[in-house]
């Protein structure tokens, strides 16, 4: 199994405020599948996916990666762990507004210590296989939502990540665009990438081998969700 979630709590505490995110989450997902998670607004999903994306900690419970248990990591660990077996595609594409898409692209790669002459190679043949090989020196304002979202993806895939995370990847793109980006998804799974996807939208899901259903910080069945 490559993720494996049990018991999972998460609680964050603002001041006198806390908010119990979390509430035994149990999940497992497997090499090469390709998952979905439904809920709706402030059900946990974000929380969840940063969870497995090694970007948060649990309060309580277990997070196995590929063997590895996630919440008995420290900080640097974890974004070493991080940095080698995640993807992350965000909704607003998150990608930076003063370097070229090919340079986004290498920035995985820099932290990693890549060369400069093989990580440029390796950046620009991502920017290729996104359909994308002729905006590699534009400027994140210099291109389309959906061509922003494709630059993110191939960042995304820079250091040959485990899994792809992606938390909404098409809820700033319209249909159509939002069409090609799961293509897209679909490519890399089709390449045995294991991908797991964030979405509100049953038709993006519906793309998707297994649907994972949240509702108020716990998993629940197609039926307790639709009730
Ligand atoms: N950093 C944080 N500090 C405090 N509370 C948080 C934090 N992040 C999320 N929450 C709270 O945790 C709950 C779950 O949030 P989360 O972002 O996981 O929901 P979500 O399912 O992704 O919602 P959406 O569909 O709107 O993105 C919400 O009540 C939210 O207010
Ligand atoms: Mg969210």
């Amino acid at each position: 199994m490559l993720i494996e979630v049990r018991g999972l709590h998460k609680v964050y505490v603002l001041g006198k405020v806390k908010v119990h995110a979390l509430r035994g989450v149990d999940l497992s997902i497997d090499r090469g599948e390709y998952v979905s998670i439904m809920g709706p607004s402030g059900s946990g999903k974000s929380t969840l996916m940063h969870i497995i994306g090694c970007l948060d900690r649990p309060t309580e419970g277990q997070y196995l990666l590929d063997g590895i248990p996630v919440h008995t990591l420290t900080e640097p660990e974890l974004a070493d762990i991080r940095k080698k077996k995640i993807g992350f595609v965000f909704q607003s594409f998150n990608l930076l507004p003063r370097i070229t898409a090919l340079e986004n692209v290498e920035l995985p790669m820099v932290y990693a210590g890549v060369k400069y002459k093989e990580r440029q190679k390796r950046a620009m043949e991502l920017l290729e296989q996104v359909g994308l090989g002729d905006r590699a020196l534009h400027r994140p304002t210099e291109l389309s939502g959906g061509e922003a979202q494709r630059v993110a993806i191939a960042r995304a895939l820079a250091n040959d990540p485990e899994v792809i995370l992606a938390d909404e990847p098409t809820g700033n793109l319209d249909s159509a665009t939002g069409e090609e980006i799961l293509d897209l998804f679909d490519r890399l799974h089709d390449g045995g990438k294991t991908v797991v996807l964030v979405t509100h939208d049953r038709h993006v899901a519906g793309r998707t081998e297994r649907i994972i259903y949240l509702k108020d910080g716990k998993i629940v069945s197609r039926e307790e969700f639709e009730e």
